[in-house]
């Protein structure tokens, strides 16, 4: 997207909170220390290949939206250490929850963005990621709310547009109106075909799935999460 064309709020798909309680002092420190090193910053163009954002050797670039406090995003760190991850989340408490676990093991694979993926999005060169994981964004169950979804036209031409031909998008969620919403959006867009393998398959948790705190939440009231995975055509 040419930058005269790009949006230019800061938060055009974040409504959600900024901050929960206060930080302790150390968490304070861990998260000023840890955006000064692995803070991505927007204001200077990105690399032209996309691994170099890493200090580490990496062969293939994933991004995660929404981390929440990084569990997940930290599994998959362990799980594919050839790999770099970018992790965004706009939620302080929780980007601290993360710094604060790599100020005790520093990763050389990691960059963060604080901010609304979106901002991200626009900024990453075309085709630069293999995958990106959107897991349990915000449900926005009421139908009023629906148009706050991450999901939606603009931004699957977003993903579109930074996906590799072959990437892969993962979409989790336990709210069947926004796994509905997310087929729709999906099967609408010419870029993204739904790799449903058979009927029920989309209950199976990824391979190597650890879970994820709000899955968990979800889990013990009740609700059925559904993993949709959509390669990039
Ligand atoms: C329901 S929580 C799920 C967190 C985590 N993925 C999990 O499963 O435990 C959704 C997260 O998405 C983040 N979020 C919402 N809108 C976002 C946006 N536009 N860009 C990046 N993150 C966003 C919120 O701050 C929140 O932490």
């Amino acid at each position: 997207m040419a930058p005269e064309n790009r949006p230019s709020r800061s938060t055009e798909a974040f409504f959600g909170r900024r901050r929960g309680k206060s930080l302790r002092p150390q968490q304070a420190a861990a998260l000023t220390a840890g955006l000064d090193r692995y803070r991505l910053d927007l204001a200077s163009p990105p690399p032209a290949d996309l691994r170099d954002l890493f200090e580490a050797e990496v062969s293939c670039v994933r991004l995660e939206i929404g981390f929440g406090a990084g569990e997940h995003l930290l599994a998959e760190m362990e799980a594919h250490p050839g790999t770099g991850f970018i992790g965004v989340e706009p939620f302080v408490n929780g980007m601290a929850r993360l710094l604060g676990v790599v100020e005790r093991q520093p990763s050389a694979r990691l960059r963060v963005h604080d901010d609304d993926a979106t901002r991200l999005l626009d900024w990453l060169p075309a085709a630069s990621l293999d995958h990106i994981d959107l897991l349990y964004p915000d449900p926005w169950p009421k139908k009023k709310h629906w148009k706050r979804r991450f999901v939606g036209k603009a931004n699957l031409d977003r993903f579109a547009r930074v996906l590799k031909p072959g990437g892969v998008f993962c979409f989790a969620s336990d709210i069947d109106s926004y796994v509905n919403w997310t087929l729709l959006a999906c099967r609408a867009h010419d870029a993204f075909e739904w790799q449903a393998k058979d009927a029920g398959g989309w209950h199976r948790p990824y391979a190597g799935w650890q879970g994820t705190r709000y899955e968990a939440k979800a889990i013990r009231e009740g609700r059925r999460p559904a993993y949709l995975t959509f390669r990039h055509v």
